[in-house]
């Protein structure tokens, strides 16, 4: 049986759970798409992990660099914009992200919840003060170009960006605030991720386990086994502002 857009204009509380996928329409690299993956490039552990960052930190701040240039450039999709809008028309939302972009904010969500952190949220890689008002990226921030990362004020330890790496833990209160929507919402929009790095990817089987109506938004064919669950198989530009449309048809 289809998904009922009108069950999105109903539910009381809808959680937005989203991965790389909808900021692709950004023209921003997702992680494991074949070829234009970043992972496909480039080696996840050598580049996001602190290990990676202690053997070579102008390698890691470079890459991050180039992904920061590409963010800078992007505008937010229909995507973002479609889940900014569900925002003013439904009682309750929570956006819960895996993205380190700010794609979301620039589109007018409030109140994103980034579970791998944020690129922009830079702090010391020594004694972990933040730094702020760090300058655009550097224009020759190419493909895999080695920068030399920032110095720290206060120790003069390198600058990291504010994403959890490999390795490292999510940030407590975020994931506590997922969790608590996952268990509390009755319609999760699981949009653009392949739903494959733990904890964050239990968040949306965690609402469908709780009551919830699990929808997927993925070009790619994404399995569904149990009667709230579906999967709407186009990309997230097409398939959100359609959805928006068909639930609050005048
Ligand atoms: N619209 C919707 N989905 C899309 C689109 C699109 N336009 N383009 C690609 N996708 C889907 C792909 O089919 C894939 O299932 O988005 C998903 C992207 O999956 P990943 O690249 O694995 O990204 P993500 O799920 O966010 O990865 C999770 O892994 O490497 C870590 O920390 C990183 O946050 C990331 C986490």
């Amino acid at each position: 049986m289809p998904f009922d857009p009108t069950l999105l204009a109903q539910a009381r509380h809808v959680l937005v759970f989203t991965g790389a996928g909808v900021s692709a329409e950004s023209g921003i690299a997702t992680f494991r798409d074949k070829l234009s993956g970043l992972w496909e490039r480039f080696d996840p552990v050598q580049l996001a992990s602190a290990d990676g960052f202690r053997a070579d930190p102008a390698l890691v701040w470079g890459w991050y660099e180039m992904r920061r240039a590409g963010i800078a450039e992007a505008r937010p999709n229909p995507a973002h914009l479609a889940i900014a809008e569900l925002a003013t028309r439904v009682a309750q939302l929570t956006l819960v992200t895996q993205n380190v972009d700010d794609l979301h904010e620039r589109a007018g969500s409030r109140d994103v919840l980034h579970l791998h952190g944020r690129l922009e949220a830079f702090r010391c890689f020594d004694c972990a003060k933040p730094v702020r008002n760090m300058p655009a990226p550097a224009k020759h921030a190419g493909e895999g170009r080695r920068i030399a990362p920032p110095r720290c004020a206060y120790c003069a330890g390198p600058v990291r960006p504010g994403v959890v790496w490999f390795g490292e833990s999510l940030p407590g209160h975020t994931l506590e605030r997922a969790f608590a929507a996952a268990e509390h919402c009755d319609l999760v929009l699981s949009v653009g991720t392949s739903g494959l790095v733990q904890p964050a990817a239990s968040i949306p089987r965690l609402a469908l386990a709780a009551g919830a109506t699990l929808v997927h938004v993925n070009p790619q064919p994404v399995l569904t086994g149990h009667p709230r669950e579906f999967a709407l198989a186009a990309t997230a530009g097409e398939v959100l502002p359609a959805l928006l449309q068909a639930a609050w048809a005048r």
